[in-house]
Order: structure tokens, then C-alpha cells, then sequence
């Protein structure tokens, strides 16, 4: 579908149908070309419809490489995700080509801390196990020890990756009286004040009831928990993963979970993504695994793709962007 407004409006191309009124207020700027379907726009679609456009504004299920960036030509102004994750996105390209990528950080912050809470409860407490016990028809008469779990309440949380959501889930945990602990690739001046101590990864692995990561993928995350740092968790420990997927080798949590080394996991994120319905970690009880929603509520989706749109409408105009992941191109 092409949304034409007027001759000689620059070309932007969008891989997803996002809220009319936000469509309506790029095409005040732009001529568009959308991407109808409800599944993620082909590589090569995407390629064969790219040459020429001045702006792309993607989702973090397109894949946007050197090739694509040359199929689109000189004209290229601008790259806008509607995401805060970066990572399907070749930066170092852009940056090369003198494109800004844009991003959408700060605005789903709070609904993801939301959501690495809601898996924490739902993984210590047994929640979805419990429900599904009830609807089988399993729940006979209240049992002492029947379902029990741990308690998040006071328990100790290491913080992978204290930035915008890993400190807004340590705000959260506060009111738990938890314990919490973070590792960071640079110290957070707000640390102290959160009540959150810096201490090494190994030290926050083995001390940890509760490990959570809000760390982006890069190539130094990538399978940053494998089957040693499984190991180092307490065999009671809970993994919580809201951030990418093959930040964890999915293999040796398959593999930790089932020999009970280590305690729980609740999953927003897989690798690969979808997960397959046959993946063998949704065979196990104790592991709760959902589609990525952690920014899913309407208010921030909505928040998201307004502020890609504002991104985007910024590098068409030759403005800065107001979030920009590689502010260098404008040094
Ligand atoms: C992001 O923005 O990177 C999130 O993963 C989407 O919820």
C-alpha cells in the first residue's frame, strides 16, 4: 500500500501497519510505502523495495544490513526502529554511511520493569503451573505443602545490566526488601541511592536468588550465561530474561533446568524468535516462556511507534534525531 500525499515527498518505506494516526502523521511528511501483512516483511521485499527511499522505519523483526543500506542508495537519511534494541540493526554500517538510527528508549521502561516483576511472581510462586493444575481438574482439598514456592519477598536479585529498566525493576524490588545486587559494564552513579551494591558477575551469580538481565545484545552479552555461569547459581535460583534471547545458550538452560541445577526460569525472549511450539523447554514445569510482550501494553506500543515517527520525521527534516543510537554521524 502507498500512502502518496504529494509529488515529490520523500520516499520512506515501513515494514508494519502501526496506529492510523500515526501513519497519517508520517504521511504528512512523507510518501509511504507499507508493508501490510501482519508477519514480517521478506529480506528481499524489503530489499527490492528500498532503492530510492530517503527512510525506513523497521521493527526489531528486520533484519537491516550493509546490502540493504546500498540497495537504498545516497538518498538514505535515516533509519527509525520502532524498539529500543538495536540489534538486528548493522550500526557500524549506518555510522559508516552516515545514517543515524533511531530508537525508542525510555517511553517502555516501566511497562517492562512491569513484566520482568510479573515473571519473577509467576516463576517463584508457580502461578501458571497452579492455574493449570486447577483447570485439569487436579485441585482435590487446600494442601499443606502442596504448590509451594519461594518467596520473592526478601530474597537477594542480581541485576544484569543496570540501566533504564534494571533500575526501574530495583525500584520495584525495594518495596520486596529485597537484597540487590548488579553488574554493569560501568559503575551507575544512581546505585548507591537505589540500594543496589556493584559486585562481579560470579559473585552476583552465586549470590543470587533471583537473576535478572537488562542487558542489550552485543557481541560481548552474546550467550553471556552458558552452562558455566548456570553452574555458578544456586540450585534454587530463578533466571528472568526480558532483555534478547541468545543472551542466554538456550541449550544450557534446557539443560540446567531439567538436571534441577538450578531452580526456575521465566523467558519474554527466545532465540530464535518465535520459539517453536516443540521447543523442548516448554516441556518443563518450571519454566514460564512468553511471546516478547514485555513493552506490550496499548499506551507504550502506542508511545513506541509515535516516538519512531518522531525519529523518523526528524531525519528526513535533516534534524537530529531525538534518540539516536550513533549520535557520532552528526560529529
Ligand atoms: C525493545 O524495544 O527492544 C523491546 O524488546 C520491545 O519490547
Amino acid at each position: 500500500m502507498s500512502l502518496s500525499h504529494s509529488a515529490g515527498f520523500p520516499h520512506v518505506v515501513i515494514t508494519r501497519r502501526v496506529p492510523q494516526h500515526i501513519l497519517d502523521y508520517m504521511a504528512s511528511a512523507a510518501d509511504l510505502q507499507l508493508w501490510e501483512e501482519d508477519h514480517p516483511i521478506p529480506y528481499q521485499t524489503l530489499l527490492d523495495r528500498v532503492p530510492g527511499c530517503a527512510g525506513v522505519y523497521c521493527l526489531l523483526t528486520d533484519r537491516i544490513d550493509a546490502a540493504l543500506l546500498d540497495a537504498a542508495g545516497p538518498g538514505l537519511k535515516v533509519i527509525s526502529q520502532m524498539a529500543v534494541g538495536v540489534d538486528n540493526i548493522d550500526v557500524k554500517a549506518c555510522t559508516a554511511r552516515g545514517i543515524p538510527v533511531g530508537n525508542t528508549p525510555g517511553v517502555l521502561t516501566e511497562t517492562t520493569a512491569d513484566l520482568a516483576l510479573a515473571l519473577m511472581l509467576a516463576t517463584a510462586r508457580r502461578i501458571v503451573e497452579a492455574a493449570e493444575f486447577l483447570k485439569a481438574g487436579q485441585w482435590q482439598t487446600w494442601r499443606p505443602m502442596e504448590l509451594t514456592g519461594q518467596d520473592v519477598y526478601g530474597c537477594t536479585v542480581g541485576i544484569i545490566g543496570l540501566g533504564r529498566i534494571g533500575t526501574a525493576v530495583a525500584r520495584r524490588l525495594r518495596g520486596f526488601d529485597c537484597k540487590l545486587l548488579y553488574t554493569n559494564p560501568s559503575p551507575n552513579p544512581e546505585a548507591e541511592k537505589l540500594g543496589v551494591t556493584d559486585v562481579d558477575l560470579e559473585t552476583l551469580l552465586k549470590s543470587s536468588d533471583i537473576v535478572t538481565l537488562h542487558c542489550p545484545l552485543t557481541p560481548e552479552t552474546r550467550g553471556l550465561i552458558g552452562a558455566g555461569e548456570l553452574a555458578l547459581m544456586k540450585p534454587t535460583a530463578i533466571l528472568i530474561n526480558t532483555a534478547r534471547g541468545a543472551v542466554v545458550d538456550q541449550k544450557a538452560l534446557f539443560e540446567a533446568l531439567q538436571a534441577r541445577r538450578i531452580g526456575a526460569a521465566g523467558l519474554d525472549v527466545t532465540d530464535p524468535e518465535p520459539m517453536s511450539k516443540d521447543d523442548p523447554l516448554l516441556t518443563l514445569p518450571n519454566v514460564v516462556v512468553l511471546p516478547h510482550i514485555g513493552s506490550a501494553s496499548v499506551a507504550t506500543r502506542t508511545r513506541m511507534a509515535q516516538l519512531a515517527a518522531d525519529n523518523l520525521v526528524a531525519g528526513l527534516q535533516g534534524e537530529h534525531l531525538p534518540h539516536c543510537v550513533n549520535p557520532e554521524v552528526y560529529d
